[in-house]
C-alpha cells in the first residue's frame, strides 16, 4: 500500500530522511513503516486524517518518543534521539499542536528560556534580553513585543511566540504541527513570510496542516499518511485539491464524494450551501443591546432560533470575548443581555447553562477536556445529574451515550474507555464537540469548532451544527476560517476592536476573499485608539 518515494531521489543530500519507521503504543500501531524526506530550503507538507500518525512521527523526530524499526538520517547521518535535547542539538525545532509556553513569563523570557544573557553573578540582563528579542522580532517582521506577558496574549499570538522560539537559535529543520489553525488571512501571511525567511537560509520545514489550500501556497512537496502508512508523495505543482483529498480520505470511503465537495469548496470560492431557514428573524433566542465591558463596546447582536450566526474578525478583535460574555465568563458593565426572553444584567456560567446555553471553547486543553479521564467520562462529566439516578444503569447509559457520540463523529480510539490524552489532536477536538450535543442546547456558542479536524470529520461537524439549527438551536460561531463561516452561516457579523461594525445576510456575502477585504476595510475605517499592534493590552 505504501507508495515508493521515487520522486524523492534528488541529487541533494536531504536534510532529513525517514525510512520505514514504525511505532506501536500498546495495542495501537501508530506508524507502520513511513517514509519522509525534506531537502534544504524545502517546505514539505505532511497531511493525513486525524490519527493518521503525523504527530507521532514528529514526536519521534523531536526525541519525545523512540521508534521501533526503520531509520532516520539527518544530513546523511543516522540518528536515534533519546531526548528532546538531543534532537534540538541536531538542529530540529518543533512547534507542537499544544503549546508549551510559560504563561506567567513575558514573550522575551519565553523565547530566551534557558539561555538568558546573564551578569557574572548570574542575574538576567533584562534590558539586553528585551533588546535582543525585539531585534529578532523586527527582523522577522513579527508584530510581538518582548515585554508582553504570554498569558495575556490571544491563542494565535502565543502560537506565534512558540514559532519564534523554534526559530531562534541554530535551526536546520523546523517542524510546524498545524501552526495556522487559529490564524485568519493577514495573520497567516505573517507566518508564511517568516517561513520564507528561514527557508531562504536553507532551513527545511515539515508543515502539518488540515487546511489544504495552504499546501498550495507554501509547500513544494506533499506527503500523505493514512493509518500509519504513506499513501502518496506529490510535488505540489503537479497535484490538486481533489487528488489530495482522495489520498487523505482513501478511495474506499463511502462519503468521499460528499466530503470532497466540501473540501474543494472550502478552498475555493464556492458559495455557501443553501439552507432553508424559516425561523430566522422570527424569534430571537439571544439579544445583546449596547453590551460593554473591559473588552467590548456597545455590542448589539441578535441570534434567532434556528439561525447560524458567524462572528468574523482578526485575532484580538473581541470575538471570543463576545462568546465569553454571553456565557457569563466576563462581567457585563453596560447594556443588557436577553436569553430566551429572560433579561439579565448579571450572568454566571451556571445560569447560562440552566438557560440552555452551551459553549465549545477554543482552548480544548484548558477549558474543554480533562486529559486524564476517559472519553466517556469526559462526555458525561458536564451532565452528570442525567446519569446519576439509576445505580448501574447510570454507567451503562453513559457508556452508550459516549459510544453513540464517538460513532457519529468518527472518533478514532480503541474504545470509549480510552484516556483522552492518548487521542490525536483532531480526535480530542471531536470529543470536545460531542460534549454539548446531549441534551441539545437552545443557544450554542462555538469558538473555532473545526480547529485541527480533518476534512472528513469537518463535514460531520458541520452536519451536527446544521442539524441542531434545524431543530431550533440558535448558533453563534467564531471562526478564523472564512470559508467555514460562509459555508455555515445565515448571517455574519464583523467584529473590530470589541465592537460589531457590520452584520450581513448571506445573500450579501460573496466569497472568502470579499469577506477578508470587508474585514480589512472595517478595520481601517473604524478609528482605533488601540491601533493594530497586540502588545501589552491584548487579551
Ligand atoms: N501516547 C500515546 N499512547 C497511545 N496511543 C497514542 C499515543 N500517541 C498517539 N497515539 C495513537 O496513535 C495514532 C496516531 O496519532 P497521531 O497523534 O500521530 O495522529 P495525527 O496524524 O497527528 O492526528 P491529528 O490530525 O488528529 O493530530 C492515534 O490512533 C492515536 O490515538
Ligand atoms: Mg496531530
Amino acid at each position: 500500500m505504501s507508495e515508493p518515494v521515487a520522486a524523492a531521489s534528488s541529487p541533494q543530500v536531504p536534510l532529513i530522511r525517514v525510512a520505514g519507521v514504525t511505532k506501536r503504543f500498546g495495542g495501537v500501531q501508530a506508524l507502520r513503516g513511513v517514509n519522509l524526506e525534506v531537502l534544504p530550503g524545502e517546505v514539505h507538507a505532511l497531511l493525513g486524517e486525524n490519527g493518521a500518525g503525523k504527530s507521532t512521527l514528529i514526536k519521534i523526530l523531536s526525541g519525545v518518543h523512540a521508534y521501533d524499526e526503520g531509520s532516520i538520517e539527518i544530513a546523511g547521518e543516522r540518528v536515534a534521539f533519546d531526548s528532546p535535547a538531543q534532537s534540538r542539538a541536531a538542529g530540529v525545532a518543533v512547534v507542537y499542536q499544544d503549546l508549551s509556553l510559560v504563561e506567567s513569563l513575558s514573550v522575551g523570557a519565553n523565547l530566551m528560556l534557558g539561555r538568558e544573557p546573564r551578569t557574572r553573578l548570574g542575574f538576567v540582563k533584562k534590558r539586553q534580553l528585551t533588546a535582543m528579542v525585539n531585534d529578532f522580532l523586527r527582523a522577522h517582521g513579527i508584530p510581538l513585543d518582548a515585554r508582553t506577558p504570554v498569558g495575556s496574549l490571544p491563542f494565535a499570538y502565543r502560537q506565534m511566540t512558540e514559532i519564534c522560539k523554534a526559530l531562534m537559535g541554530d535551526v536546520r529543520i523546523l517542524i510546524l504541527d498545524e501552526p495556522t489553525s487559529a490564524l485568519t488571512g493577514g495573520e497567516e501571511q505573517i507566518l508564511f513570510d517568516a517561513i520564507r525567511t528561514v527557508t531562504s537560509r536553507g532551513v527545511g520545514v515539515i508543515y502539518v496542516t488540515h487546511r489544504l489550500n495552504e499546501v498550495f501556497r507554501i509547500s513544494q512537496r506533499v506527503t500523505v499518511f493514512r493509518d500509519g502508512l504513506n499513501v502518496g508523495m506529490f510535488p505540489t505543482a503537479q497535484t490538486d485539491m481533489k487528488q489530495l483529498v482522495a489520498a487523505i480520505i482513501g478511495p474506499g470511503h463511502a462519503a468521499l464524494h460528499a466530503r470532497e465537495r466540501t473540501a474543494v469548496g472550502s478552498a475555493s470560492n464556492v458559495p455557501a450551501v443553501g439552507k432553508e431557514n424559516v425561523a430566522v428573524a422570527a424569534q430571537p433566542i439571544l439579544a445583546l443591546s449596547k453590551v460593554g465591558n473591559d473588552r467590548l463596546r456597545d455590542v448589539d447582536l441578535t441570534v434567532c432560533k434556528g439561525e447560524i450566526h458567524g462572528l468574523a474578525g482578526l485575532i484580538g478583535s473581541g470575538r471570543t470575548e463576545i462568546l465569553e460574555t454571553i456565557f457569563g465568563l466576563r462581567v457585563v458593565d453596560t447594556g443588557s443581555i436577553v436569553i430566551d426572553d429572560q433579561a439579565l444584567s448579571r450572568i454566571t456560567p451556571a445560569q447560562a447553562i440552566k438557560l440552555g446555553v452551551a459553549l465549545v471553547p477554543e482552548d480544548r486543553h484548558v477549558q474543554g477536556l480533562v486529559l486524564d479521564h476517559s472519553i466517556e467520562r469526559n462526555l458525561t462529566l458536564p451532565r452528570l445529574p442525567q446519569f446519576s439516578r439509576w445505580g448501574w444503569l447510570r454507567s451503562q447509559a453513559a457508556v452508550q451515550q459516549a459510544q453513540n457520540s464517538m460513532k457519529k463523529l468518527a472518533v478514532k480510539a480503541p474504545g470509549s474507555s480510552t484516556y483522552v490524552k492518548f487521542l490525536s489532536g483532531g480526535n480530542q477536538q471531536k470529543v470536545v464537540f460531542a460534549k454539548w450535543d446531549h441534551p441539545r442546547p437552545k443557544l450554542l456558542l462555538l469558538d473555532e469548532p473545526t480547529v485541527g479536524v480533518d476534512v472528513g470529520a469537518r463535514e460531520e461537524i458541520y452536519g451536527v451544527v446544521q442539524d441542531a439549527a434545524r431543530a431550533g438551536t440558535g448558533v453563534l460561531v467564531v471562526s478564523s476560517d472564512l470559508d467555514e463561516l460562509l459555508r455555515l452561516c445565515d448571517r455574519i457579523s464583523i467584529v473590530v476592536d470589541g465592537r460589531i461594525v457590520n452584520t450581513l445576510d448571506r445573500a450579501h456575502l460573496g466569497n472568502a476573499e470579499a469577506l477578508h477585504h470587508l474585514i480589512q476595510l472595517s478595520r481601517s475605517t473604524t478609528e482605533s485608539p488601540k491601533g493594530t499592534s497586540f502588545g501589552a493590552h491584548a487579551t
